[in-house]
């Protein structure tokens, strides 16, 4: 009995992942953003917030100014949450020293967190499109114009950029957060095609400022939050793969962890609070498709994945030879499919079960009621990005 439950575990979870893969391999092939050569240069207000920035905010402004765009559209607005360090001196005299951009600094006198900073300043953004972006993540010069020719389609309402790691192959858990990207854009990249996606980078994201409202105060994935709302609304949320920014990944896994243990339970938390959203046909795709699949993943899935892994362990111990046949007949199908799709099976299988794994402490998190809304900053990232920069700037 238990190795059959068993076996239909592990059929409806590689049934699941593959056909959903399959199908987002095969939409994404169709997604094309909407940004052909020509103007389409609307007003922006770009928002970077900060709390305790102090290595990387000049660099971040100064990568801001070098975007190729007009520069009498564009506003800069640092949201800052009572940084305890240097952060707000250094703002205070750059402000002062700069021409030729329009720079304010919004002093909040207490930290509630990211998501609030981010509803307190959507009243001084008077861009068209706001895009939010955060102090370590580096742009490219025409990342800027790329994200906003996606609002060309009235359609569109939200848009997302890519992430290029800076440190890919710098450690094992660098390289799995490698395989881990590129699963994450062929899922966005189809799901935008299919309709819209509800994943997010937080690190790069614009939104018609018409549309924005302001997120629960106690939101993790704000990036996921305002996609959706914005989805449901009746505009899509789309993955543009040609704005990019440039970001480091935490090299150890303890960081790593840390991160994406945080990460994991905001998107928990999105998916929970949104579950009207739940096979509802008004939103068309998004509602019976793609937030059902996003929700199976993240929620229930490590679920299974946790079980599964538990019988598996009990049907080795009990020596149990069905259970060998049955596993090594799985195994072939498994190999044989992956390699058929020429996809790295080790790197594949290690990201799969470090995600379920995270996934699976993120539900203990989130169901344990705290919240990490106010977190951390990864140090590391921000030390390794240093080290990063001085290695271009040698070259
Ligand atoms: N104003 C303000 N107040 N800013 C904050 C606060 C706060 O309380 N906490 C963090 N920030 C700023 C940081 O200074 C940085 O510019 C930005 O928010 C992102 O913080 P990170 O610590 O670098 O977050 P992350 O890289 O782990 O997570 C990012 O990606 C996630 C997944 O896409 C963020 O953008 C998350 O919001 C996002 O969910
Ligand atoms: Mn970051």
């Amino acid at each position: 009995m238990i190795v059959k439950i068993m076996m239909a575990l592990g059929l409806v979870l590689f049934g699941f992942y593959l056909g959903y893969f399959i199908l987002m391999r095969h939409k994404a092939k169709g997604w094309k953003p909407l940004h052909a050569s020509g103007d389409f240069t609307p007003s922006v207000s770009i928002v970077v917030p900060t709390y305790n920035e102090e290595d990387m905010i000049i660099h971040k402004l100064k990568n801001l100014m070098e975007q190729d765009y007009p520069s009498n559209e564009v506003e800069v607005i640092v949201i800052d949450s009572a940084s305890e360090d240097g952060t707000v001196e250094l703002l205070v005299r750059f402000i002062k020293d700069i021409r030729g951009l329009k720079l304010r600094l919004i002093r909040e006198s207490e930290r509630k967190g990211k998501a609030s900073a981010l509803n307190n300043v959507l009243k001084h953004c008077s861009g068209e499109i706001v895009i939010i972006t955060d102090v370590d993540a580096t742009w490219e010069k025409d990342t800027l114009k790329k994200i906003v020719l996606n609002f060309s389609n009235p359609n569109v309402g939200a848009v997302t950029g890519r992430q290029i790691l800076l440190n890919p192959d710098q450690s094992l858990a660098t390289k799995v957060e490698k395989t881990y990207r590129s699963v994450f854009e062929v899922l966005r990249l189809g799901e935008s095609s299919l309709d819209s996606t509800p994943i997010f980078n937080g690190p790069l994201m614009a939104f018609r400022l018409d549309l924005l409202e302001p997120i629960s105060e106690d939101s993790i994935a704000d990036d996921s939050q305002l996609a959706v709302k914005i989805r449901k609304k009746g505009f899509k949320s789309v993955y543009d793969p040609c704005a990019v920014f440039y970001e480091c990944a935490p090299s150890s896994f303890e960081s790593r962890f840390i991160q994406k243990v945080r990460r994991g339970q905001g998107l928990i938390q999105l998916f929970f609070r949104e579950r009207e959203v739940l096979f509802n046909s008004s939103y068309k795709k998004f509602g019976t498709i793609i937030f059902p699949a996003e929700f199976f993943m993240h929620v229930v899935s490590p679920v299974l994945v946790f079980a599964f892994s538990i019988q598996f362990l009990y049907s080795l111990f009990m020596v149990n030879p069905y259970v060998f046949v049955n596993l090594a007949i799985a195994s072939g199908v498994f190999f044989i499919v992956l390699t058929l799709m020429k996809l790295d099976i080790i790197g594949f299988f290690s990201s799969f079960l470090d995600s379920q794994f995270v996934l699976l402490v993120s539900l203990v998190y989130y169901a344990s009621g705290k919240s990490q809304h106010k977190w951390m900053k990864i140090s590391e990232v921000r030390e390794l990005w240093k080290k990063e920069n001085q290695m271009t700037r040698d070259l």
